[in-house]
């Protein structure tokens, strides 16, 4: 690690070499993501040094001790003790957190905001529940608290919606948010079944070993919450989700939108509404040009709709080690600048009521369509024609509400019946 050891002085520098100062950076967590980020660092410190006019100093490295490979350099700056840590945190200049969860995680980011210093993350989980109060905490210690890499990997939408977007009357925040889902259903579009999907999603890295969270949509809903924190200022933790993943059933969400012409895309959407912001993360049918559509594989895509800004589309590696260290690494070099968005104010969401037309789909069975059209008629959704493929019994209702369509799945699951429902966005 001697490469990204501070060794030189101000004072020693050569005449017309720019002065260099020390960045001393405490990590917390040295796997895919703090592991690419000491590589990196390593990398570019000579472009580091002529641009930032830095070196960064690696003073401790705190990891759980799983015995995994480090990158080079970095054995004899690794703890497993969080109290040495925590220690070193506290005399840094920026404290990055890698670890992921919100208990050693939470401690670490009051530790470091509550000594002034610069603390940087990329746990969406920790932010979707403590962002706002860690917010405060920075601001009444003249800390500063960043997080460019939590949502969207490399893309830098955060930036944009804390710095750039928020006087511009935003309406609407939605997007492809997690990359493992979406590699999984680009794969089930091509008529590639589940489990290999996943399997293969796993062997690229783009998948944990236990990819519940993803698959589940509560990783995307995390992010869409702090998304919608920093869009409209509610709190993450009170804005009520509807969270709806790619499970139970994933092969027929892809048959379900290959039967009407389209695509299936997991998004997240938070959108301004008469009573307050409603937010949904859900499977939707998209046509195949739409700018969800287009988006393939483990990319990600965020749409930022505004009064006085139109459309704003930012689209690229949604997650992976480089594209997050990448993030996290601007994040870290960044000069300190007070805040200008009004992210910490706490107004919370409203359940959504708007009307749309939903795929509902249950798997041929004897008997199974006239239960579902009485289940449909119990809901209130009017009876529609049946469309009757051989795998499946599809109809398309609405415009409906959420809530009349909430009904119905779950009558029709008790009944036995296995629904699935999307969105949809096309015909
Ligand atoms: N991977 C991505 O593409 C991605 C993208 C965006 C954001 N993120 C976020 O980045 C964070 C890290 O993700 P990752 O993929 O790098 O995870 P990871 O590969 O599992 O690495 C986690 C690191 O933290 C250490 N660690 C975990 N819990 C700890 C604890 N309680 N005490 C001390 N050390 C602990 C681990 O130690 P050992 O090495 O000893 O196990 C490991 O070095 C998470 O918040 C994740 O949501 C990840």
């Amino acid at each position: 690690m001697s490469t990204i050891l501070l060794q030189e002085s101000a004072a020693a520098a050569p005449r017309g070499v720019p002065r260099v100062r020390t960045l001393r950076l405490a990590l917390a967590g040295c796997g895919v993501v703090g592991g690419e980020l000491v590589r990196l660092i390593a990398l570019h410190e000579r472009e580091i040094a002529a641009r930032n006019g830095v070196r960064i100093e690696l003073t401790r490295v705190l990891v759980r001790g799983s015995g995994r490979a480090r990158p080079d350099g970095v054995a004899d700056r690794l703890t497993t003790d969080v109290a040495e840590f925590l220690a070193a945190a506290a005399e840094a200049d920026v404290v990055v957190e890698a670890i992921g969860g919100t208990d050693t995680a939470l401690r670490i980011a009051r530790t470091a905001l509550g000594a002034g210093r610069r603390f940087v993350t990329a746990n969406k989980a920790l932010l979707a529940a403590h962002g706002p109060a860690l917010m405060r905490l920075a601001r009444r210690h003249r800390a500063r608290l960043d997080f460019e890499s939590a949502v969207g990997g490399g893309i830098p939408v955060l930036r944009a919606l804390r710095e750039q977007l928020p006087l511009t009357g935003i309406e609407a925040v939605r997007g492809v948010l997690n990359g493992t889902t979406n590699y999984i259903l680009t794969r089930l579009a091509a008529g590639e079944p589940y489990t290999a999907a996943l399997a293969d999603a796993q062997a690229k890295g783009y998948a944990e070993a236990n990819p519940a969270r993803d698959i589940s949509g509560h990783d995307a809903a995390d992010k869409l919450r702090v998304l919608a924190w920093l869009a409209f200022g509610t709190h993450p933790a009170r804005l009520p989700v509807r969270v709806r993943g790619i499970v139970p059933h994933p092969d027929r969400l892809a048959a379900d939108a290959a039967a009407l012409g389209g695509v299936p895309r997991l998004v997240a959407e938070a959108r301004r509404a008469a009573a307050g912001i409603t937010a949904s993360v859900e499977p939707v049918v998209v046509a195949p040009g739409s700018e969800l559509g287009q988006v393939h594989g483990a990319d990600n895509v965020v749409v930022v709709e505004s009064l006085h800004n139109g459309r704003v589309r930012l689209a690229g590696p949604g997650a992976g080690g480089a594209p997050t260290a990448s993030a996290l690494l601007g994040d870290v070099l960044r000069a300190a600048r007070p805040l200008r968005s009004g992210a910490a104010s706490a107004d919370d969401g409203v359940e959504e009521s708007a009307p749309h037309r939903w795929l509902l789909s249950v798997p041929r069975a004897p008997q199974a369509e006239a239960r579902l059209l009485r289940v449909l008629e119990r809901a209130g959704l009017q009876a529609p024609p049946v469309l009757r493929a051989a795998d499946a019994l599809r109809v398309v209702v609405g415009p409906a509400p959420w809530t009349h369509v909430d009904l119905a799945l779950r009558a029709a699951e008790a009944v036995g019946l296995g629904p699935v429902a999307s969105r949809l966005e096309v015909g």
